[in-house]
């Protein structure tokens, strides 16, 4: 029988915690001491273990949270959290160790990260010259294949229901004109709001091109118009009034709207920021807040959400405000931004799919996330939101049009021909067989392909 002692320990923050005394050790201790040495055998034994059950071990640290090979993990205690805000002001948000990796690259590793500062030279070349083979750091040594596969479009490429098509249009316009340094044009801002409440929210298609995977790397103008229609999702979950709900978004519209004063490869930037980086990227909250504050004709709480939106409802997170909890609506605008990002493609990653999503933020529930917030969202959307194209257990293609409150993992579907993307007649999986099992199950979703056109399966906006 296995004994909890002797049994693996997988959790990737061991990895990190060992890394971090390691480093405070190496920074203290010649390279002999019999401290380093137990350390670097507890290391080596965490790192063992891990590599048994993924290699490389990719270890990711998004928004304070930690990630094994894109799984979420806990990293709520304090401790952690201070380890985890050392590593990431060292500008080290990933971590991936391959198989036949040495005692004396965990060392070297160790001692890079207690003398590592911005010299101008990259983090590749500088392990590299500490003969580190074994072990990237940040986002710069591309380990895994599926790292940085891709160049993803800039905005979604396939056809889009009309009206969300226009709010694109619109909200990039105006982003453009705000980046040149005009002021930011409120009375597009409003025509925008209105477009996205009585059109866009009443479009399927529009919605199911929002809540499924987003095969493109979404500019700013394109996520604030998709965390925008989500936050109106959850604001409608939560029954906030008419009036509240236009002001909900407005605020998510322009939560990132400081980012258009941040040079766009900064934004864009596919490798892990430095320190000076990080502090620009960190500063579209209180940029943001400052336009928005500036522009006369807005919602009251607009500025308040751009400023807290990178806050957790712990306190934690940027910019520092103390311990001050984020109003309402920064937390709701916070949850569908999270969404919005991880179901979006990056430089360096693909999109996530819809189900993970959901158990990503379920795992930041609590500490970054509202937990009603979060289960409410979940609720709405479930783990195949409309949308999503899927395959069953009969290995049937098919689309996601209508989800079942009562049965979430058992939507209504129209089947998909595989050849044409055409729809082939709708099926529902919440169907039992006469032996009382579910006739059909979804296996897993899939990326929809360019040739999918989701106004072809899903409802566009009824005329007013
Ligand atoms: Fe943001
Ligand atoms: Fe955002």
């Amino acid at each position: 029988m296995t004994t909890p002692a002797n049994a693996p320990n997988l959790d990737p923050l061991a990895v990190l915690r060992g890394l971090a005394s390691l480093r405070r050790l190496a920074g203290s201790y010649p390279a002999g001491h019999p401290m380093i040495g137990q350390k670097l055998k507890e290391l080596e034994d965490v790192i063992a273990g891990l590599l048994q059950a993924n290699n490389p071990i990719c270890i990711d640290v998004i928004r304070g949270d930690v990630f094994l090979d894109g799984v979420a993990s806990s990293s709520e205690n304090q401790a952690n959290q201070q380890m985890l805000s050392q590593l990431s002001s060292l500008g080290i948000d990933s971590i991936h160790i391959k198989e036949g990796v040495q005692r004396d690259e965990l060392l070297a590793v160790a001692e890079f990260l207690w003398q590592y500062s911005e010299s101008g030279e990259s983090m590749t070349s500088q392990l590299a010259a500490r003969n580190v083979q074994h072990i990237s750091l940040g986002r710069l040594l591309p380990l895994d294949t599926r790292w940085r596969t891709k160049q993803w479009a800039d905005a979604p490429t396939g056809p889009l229901d009309p009206d969300y098509a226009e709010s694109l249009t619109m909200a990039q316009k105006t982003w453009e004109d705000t980046a040149s340094g005009k002021p930011l044009d409120v009375m597009t801002v409003r025509d925008l709001v209105q477009l996205l409440i009585y059109k866009v929210a009443r479009s399927n298609a529009a919605l199911g091109q929002i809540l499924a995977v987003k095969q493109y790397e979404n500019l700013t103008y394109c996520h604030s118009v998709n965390v925008a229609m989500l936050s109106l999702l959850l604001g409608k979950q939560v029954g906030l009034d008419e009036p509240t709900l236009a002001a909900l978004v407005e605020a998510a519209l322009l939560h990132d709207v400081g980012k258009t004063q941040i040079p766009l490869d900064i934004v864009r930037k596919p490798g892990a920021l430095d320190k000076a980086e990080r502090r620009m990227i960190e500063a579209h909250t209180t940029l943001g807040a400052e336009i928005l504050i500036q522009t006369e004709g807005l919602q009251p709480l607009t500025p308040t959400v751009a400023l807290e939106h990178h806050r957790g409802v712990k306190g934690t997170g940027y910019p520092d405000l103390g311990e001050a909890i984020p109003h309402p609506m920064s937390q709701i605008v916070s949850v569908a931004d999270i969404y919005e990002a991880i179901t979006g493609a990056r430089t360096y990653q693909a999109p996530t799919p819809p189900e993970r999503a959901c158990l990503i933020m379920a795992r930041m529930a609590g500490e970054k996330l509202n937990t009603g917030l979060v289960k409410k969202f979940v609720n709405a959307i479930t783990f195949f939101p409309v949308g999503s194209l899927v395959r069953t257990n009969r290995n049937e293609l098919a689309l996601v049009v209508q989800t079942n409150q009562r049965e979430p993992l058992h939507p209504l579907l129209a089947l998909v021909d595989e050849e044409t993307y055409k729809p082939m007649g709708q099926v529902d999986t919440s169907e039992r067989e006469s032996s009382g099992g579910y006739a059909r199950h979804i296996t897993q979703s899939i990326p929809a392909p360019d040739g999918l056109d989701l106004r072809e399966f899903l409802e566009p906006a009824k005329a007013a």
